[in-house]
């Protein structure tokens, strides 16, 4: 069935390119603009406070939304005194289980395909209480602090029942899960043999916390009813998947849901549909006012979940030269029952290293808590902490660099699939980064480089994230008797350079300079669904634009008719070259688009295409490499760590836009960062309440935390990608946290196997 559905996508594809077959011709053509340093376009209205924000948005008649969160775990509501809020002046409605409308459970991400919940429970639908924090009650009142004063005068009491908050009375009931429909655990050969007859092994466990999201826009949301219609101005990463999810939970028609997302103040995979939409947006069809709700960040703590804890096994059977016999990857995370998000940490594993074994696997446990979610590179990112960690003790024990270690494990093809890698350019990566990084300075040695109270460390690690491009691209394309080209798709621009990088790609397509490109995106009436999320964005849009690029020369060489110069081409057989068109390989034949309208007596042609299949992932391996690099200081006496240099080396393809693309990079390792040395979720097991809800007590890095960051590429085309590129939001975050703690292990001899790698554990 898989083959005949690849088939038919192959026939639809483009002609002008087939996944996995013919590359894009982007990657050939003679470049302007791609790869060159642009600035963001919307940088100048986001620092001039033009650009208008989910919660910014001025609605006549507004009320204003505040929250009351349940301080048990689970239970059921005995009492809900509202009396006193009510009675504020100022307060329009107040929201509880007892009045709200009926909800339709809300679909979870990766239950269908534009299902973008966090959560499955229905809210506020019932007395009954599923984590600490839930919300019980919203406040509308005509500002923000009254309705704040207001919500803080509700007065709950509980019939509280036993809660399981605890991971290790959990363990006890684990499961086998599984990550986007398919099963984690993957097992080649005897693994566990392999291990005990190995001359060389390492056998550790790691551990890593949970993590809250903490994007410095709060989430929020300003929306309106007219009539059965929903108008939201969210901050989102999924435009189309938030109207059509919020249209199940109304039950209503997704055409009914229009979801609007212009700027975003980071995502991380956060921005999706939780309940502060679906109660601002119930509460508002009670009131039959517009509503703004923004979360406080004590609010985004307990009503917007973040990563999961996991407890990583990582064992490994060597020979004397090196060579891996057993590579055993598994572990326990916790999730709920009203979730879809068993953190799969092993996914960097089924592709990082040849092995004569593997045995791979994550099991789940469930609690009684806020539902955890997708945080940047879900998986990878701790999962290369327990990975990266191993074969840095490994290499320590076998006495060779851990480089060649790396080196000498590099697989051929996928070692877990067979299939060819599309682009792996790891080892390059790996030897530039270590030129670059004077890696050939560090003492092989642990403590022995000494400067004052402070030892000195280096530690490498490497970086992975799969390249993703979901099914669902699409985008309309108009060409203006002008000259001027829109693009629209209701794609996300969330900081990190979207809108600015597809101006450029589309500029350089048609042959127009970028004052004649506009994108438009971050509306669910926008073609396409297309999510900021799994780093395919722009390989999503890419392959839109390029069936919409298709489309537009097919329209356009019709238009031109016999009397052009083009008279007769196929679209494959012309590029868009300054402001018009040309036969590929004869400058000589060429006809302006302003020529070919006007001809035509066109004001305007629109043109509206899909994407093709992603079938590149279904011939190729294909995922985004770096090689990471840190240099830590620790102090002696305080036991502080200090990182003092930090290089990525990166082998994501062709790197559209170096300015924007090495902010994407340095942003990651800078969360990665705040993972190693101090991002922590501090959950009370008695509980299941989150203790450390503000960035006062919840750390990550500031300025003085952050040292220099060095980021370099290989920008190697992937001829089976869009415009050569993969994904390079997440993979930064990847490795950071290993390479930290290999270079506090090279600067102390002491490794620490759970994170944050905090003062205490190196005392
Ligand atoms: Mo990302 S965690 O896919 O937004």
């Amino acid at each position: 069935a898989l083959q005949a559905v690849m088939k038919k996508a192959v026939e639809l594809a483009p002609d002008s390119w087939i996944p996995g077959g013919v590359p894009d011709p982007l990657i050939a053509h003679k470049h302007g603009l791609v790869g060159t340093q642009v600035s963001r376009l919307d940088g100048p209205l986001k620092v001039t406070g033009a650009a208008r924000f989910a919660a910014e948005f001025p609605l006549e008649d507004l009320v204003y939304a505040a929250l009351a969160y349940s301080t048990i775990p689970k239970g059921r509501i005995a009492t809900l005194d509202v009396a006193a809020a009510e009675a504020l002046p100022g307060v329009v409605l107040v929201m509880t289980y007892k009045t709200a409308p009926r909800l339709n459970p809300t679909p979870v991400m990766m239950t269908a395909p534009k299902a973008v919940g966090g959560d499955r429970l229905p809210v506020m639908q019932d007395d009954r209480i599923h984590w600490n924090g839930e919300p019980v009650a919203v406040v509308l009142a005509q500002t923000q602090e009254q309705a704040d004063h207001a919500a803080s005068l509700i007065a709950v009491t509980y019939d509280t029942e036993i809660a399981m908050t605890r991971f290790e009375d959990a363990k006890a009931d684990r499961k086998n899960a599984s990550f986007m429909g398919a099963p984690m655990l993957l097992e080649i050969g005897d693994a566990e043999t392999a291990l005990a007859a190995a001359p060389h092994s390492v056998d550790r466990t790691y551990r890593t916390p949970r993590h809250n999201h903490n994007p410095i826009e709060l989430h929020g949301a300003t929306l309106v009813w007219q009539g059965d219609d929903l108008i939201l101005h969210d901050a989102s990463q999924c435009v189309a998947h938030v109207a059509w999810t919020l249209a199940q939970v109304f039950g209503i028609d997704e055409a009914q849901v229009h979801v609007t997302s212009p700027y975003v103040g980071g995502g991380f995979g956060s921005k999706t549909l939780w309940n502060h939409q679906i109660l601002a947006a119930a509460a508002a069809k009670l009131a039959g006012r517009p509503v703004r709700i923004m979360l406080s960040r004590e609010g985004v703590y307990r009503m917007v979940g973040g990563r999961t804890l996991t407890e990583q096994r990582v064992a490994i059977g060597a020979q004397a030269d090196g060579h891996f016999d057993a590579l055993i990857h598994t572990g326990v995370v916790a999730m709920t029952s009203h979730n879809n998000m068993p953190e799969p940490f092993i996914l960097p594993t089924r592709s990082a290293y040849a092995a004569g074994s593997f045995l791979l696997n994550v099991e789940a446990v469930e609690l009684d808590m806020l539902a955890n979610t997708f945080m940047r590179a879900p998986g990878e990112s701790v999962g290369t902490f327990a990975l990266e960690s191993a074969v840095d003790e490994l290499a320590a024990q076998l006495g060779v660099d851990p480089i060649a270690l790396r080196e000498t494990n590099e697989p051929e093809t996928n070692p877990t699939t067979g299939t060819p890698f599309s682009s792996r350019n790891i080892v390059a990566a790996y030897r530039s980064g270590a030129e670059r990084f004077g890696w050939d300075k560090r003492s092989a040695t642990p403590g022995t480089r000494r400067e004052g109270e402070w030892l000195v460390g280096m530690g490498c690690a490497t970086a992975t994230y799969p390249y993703y491009r979901m099914p669902g691209g699409a985008a309309r394309l108009t060409l203006t008797k002008d000259g001027h080209a829109t693009v629209e798709i209701a794609a996300h621009e969330m900081g990190m350079g979207t809108a600015t990088t597809h101006t450029m790609v589309l500029a350089e397509r048609l042959g127009l300079p970028m004052d004649k490109v506009t994108f438009l995106y971050g509306d669910s009436k926008m073609p396409g669904t297309v999510m900021a999320g799994g780093s395919q964005q722009t390989a999503s849009i890419g392959a839109a634009v390029i069936a919409a690029q298709t489309a537009l020369f097919t329209e356009l060489l019709k238009l031109a008719g016999n009397d052009s110069p083009l008279a007769g081409l196929k679209p494959s057989e012309v590029g868009g070259y300054e402001g018009g068109l040309c036969k590929l390989d004869d400058p000589s034949a060429c006809e302006s688009y302003v020529s070919i309208l006007s001809r035509a007596q066109r004001d305007a042609v629109s043109v509206e295409a899909a994407g093709s299949a992603p079938l590149e992932t279904q011939h190729w391996s294909m995922h985004s490499y770096g090689a990471m690099f840190a240099e830590v200081r620790v102090n002696t006496v305080t036991g502080e760590v200090r990182v003092s240099r930090f290089l990525g080396s990166f082998d994501c393809g062709k790197i559209l836009n170096p300015k924007t693309a090495t902010s994407q990079f340095r942003g990651g390792i800078i969360m990665g960062l705040g993972m190693a040395l101090m991002e922590e979720t501090q959950f009370d097991e008695r509980t299941g309440r989150v203790m450390n809800p503000s960035l006062a007590e919840y750390h990550v890095p500031v300025h003085m935390d952050v040292p220099e960051i060095e980021v370099i590429w290989t920008d190697i085309a992937d001829p089976h990608a869009p415009m050569g590129a993969h994904g390079i939001g997440e993979i930064g975050i990847t490795g950071v946290a290993a390479a930290v703690a290999n270079a506090v292990f090279n600067a102390t001899g002491k490794r620490v196997r759970d994170l944050p790698i905090t003062l205490d554990k190196l005392m």
